[in-house]
């Protein structure tokens, strides 16, 4: 018979008591469950609510639950409904009346709540890490390939030619700013639900900001039917993985049309590439197709538990327990993708003369030609149209515009001449992009400086 059961006459139904039970999921908050639990006991103790003597069998009964669950030592019954029914069952086994005294003052509604909110600050902090690892991949590939040239798109069609580094960098701030997502995540987690009981506080003088502080919390949730339904905090931690999951689908997808045959511009190491059960010849991105396609779930878990919270009355209601799954394969799903990225990316060979060559393609010197005739007088509109006609004439010839002989381009327009030859050559457009967050080789140094200081700062958040 379960903990509550003292008004029931009957046993639930099996099959519905499997249905109503969380333990399966929630015993991964077993570590923050006790933690959460010797605080409270420390708590009554301290303020006469039970005795010095039970608070020290419960700290040390707590203890020992703890270390045999780590260990893999604890048999988890499946007839209790939760992480909380299984230790504090487990300790009134454990310890008699002692342990049956531990629930005073307290529910389950702001125990799960307090549980999860630990965990949840745990986990936005390893997410933060990882993202800092993923960063670092980038920055470091960045500094490594600082003078390769590849064709920048728009549309996916040829646009300019930029910086592989400036590349790599914009996936380093899309990442800085995740990691900001995250660290507010952790901070929205970072308050105290202890000792709202089940929704109207308690009759015992519960000295809440004890408990909050031994638990390191920062704040109290002033509130007590705010506090044992809230889950905000999930939200953002979701919301915060969905953000920077979809940044690293897009990096994915990136890695894996680079990897193409018709792209050839990365080589994936074979450490972070699979093979064809069928085709003895291929190599297979799988790695980075997976994480684009995680990211789908993640947006999954977070679109499930706004419709969860969706139209839920206060305070508590049993709905909130389908609270932590999806936030579990969130964070543990991002974490993952994070590690394997950064892996990818700083075992990739990069093929400069690849990207080099497609960057030969596709008339990338077009703007700024147009820029030398506008830098002469002409109207940028006419250099625009002018040098949209050379595009076309090299077009019907088949030709680059850097073929062009002198003559032609005089034809369109009277103020070429022979000075042209140095908007034509890919380097020296690159390093004309000086403006600050250009891609010109000054430029992207200035921003590599400002990406690891950013680094740096964040890492101080840890
Ligand atoms: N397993 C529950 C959850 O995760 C714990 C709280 C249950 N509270 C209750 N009044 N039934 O939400």
């Amino acid at each position: 018979m379960a903990l509550w059961s003292g008004r029931f006459e009957e046993g639930q139904d099996a099959r519905t008591q499997r249905f109503g039970a969380s333990l399966p999921v929630d015993k991964a908050l077993f570590a923050q469950d006790i933690r959460g639990s010797r605080a409270h006991a420390a708590m009554l103790a301290a303020h006469g609510i039970i005795s010095e003597a039970d608070a020290a069998a419960i700290d040390a009964g707590l203890a020992a639950i703890g270390e045999d669950i780590e260990a893999g030592r604890f048999a988890f019954d499946a007839a209790d409904e939760d992480i909380h029914m299984a230790v504090e069952g487990e300790l009134i086994r454990r310890i008699g009346d002692a342990g049956a005294r531990l629930h005073t003052g307290r529910s389950r509604n702001d125990q799960v709540a307090t549980d999860t909110r630990l965990w949840a600050k745990e986990r936005a902090a390893d997410l933060m890490r990882a993202n800092l690892a993923l960063r670092e991949a980038l920055v470091e590939a960045a500094q490594a390939h600082a003078d390769v040239i590849l064709p920048g798109c728009t549309h996916l069609q040829h646009a300019q030619p930029v910086l592989l580094s400036h590349h790599l960098l914009a996936y380093a701030w899309m990442l800085s700013r995740d990691f900001k997502r995250l660290a507010q995540a952790r901070d929205a987690a970072d308050a105290s639900p202890l000792g709202a009981a089940a929704l109207a506080g308690t009759t015992y003088p519960l000295d809440r900001h004890m408990t909050a502080g031994a638990l390191g919390f920062a704040r109290v949730i002033p509130n007590s039917l705010d506090a044992v339904s809230d889950r905000d905090f999930l939200l953002d931690l979701i919301y915060a993985c969905s953000v920077s999951s979809m940044h690293l689908s897009r990096l994915a997808e990136e890695i894996i049309i680079w990897s193409s045959a018709e792209f050839g511009f990365i080589t994936l190491s074979d450490a972070f590439s699979t093979g064809s059960s069928i085709m003895p010849q291929k190599k297979n991105p799988d790695f980075a197709e997976l994480i684009r396609g995680k990211s789908g779930r993640v947006v999954g878990d977070l679109v499930g538990l706004l419709v969860t919270m969706k139209s839920l009355p206060l305070a508590y209601n049993k709905d909130l327990q389908e609270d932590k799954e999806g936030a579990m394969d969130a964070a543990g799903t991002l974490e993952e993708c994070c590690w394997c990225a950064a892996g990818m990316v700083s075992t990739m060979t990069v093929n400069a003369d690849a990207m080099l060559a497609q960057a030969q393609k596709g008339y990338l010197a077009a703007t700024d030609v147009a820029d030398y005739l506008a830098k002469k007088g002409l109207p940028f509109r006419r250099a625009h149209e002018v040098v949209g006609h050379l595009v076309h004439l090299c077009e019907q010839r088949g030709c680059d515009l850097a073929d062009l002989p002198l003559d032609d381009l005089k034809a369109e327009c009277e103020l070429f001449e022979a000075d042209v030859a140095g908007m034509l050559d890919l380097p020296a457009i690159v390093a004309a992009r000086t403006t600050y967050g250009g891609t010109g080789d000054e430029a992207v140094a200035v921003q590599m400086g400002e990406a690891r200081a950013d680094m740096e700062a964040d890492s101080t958040l840890l």
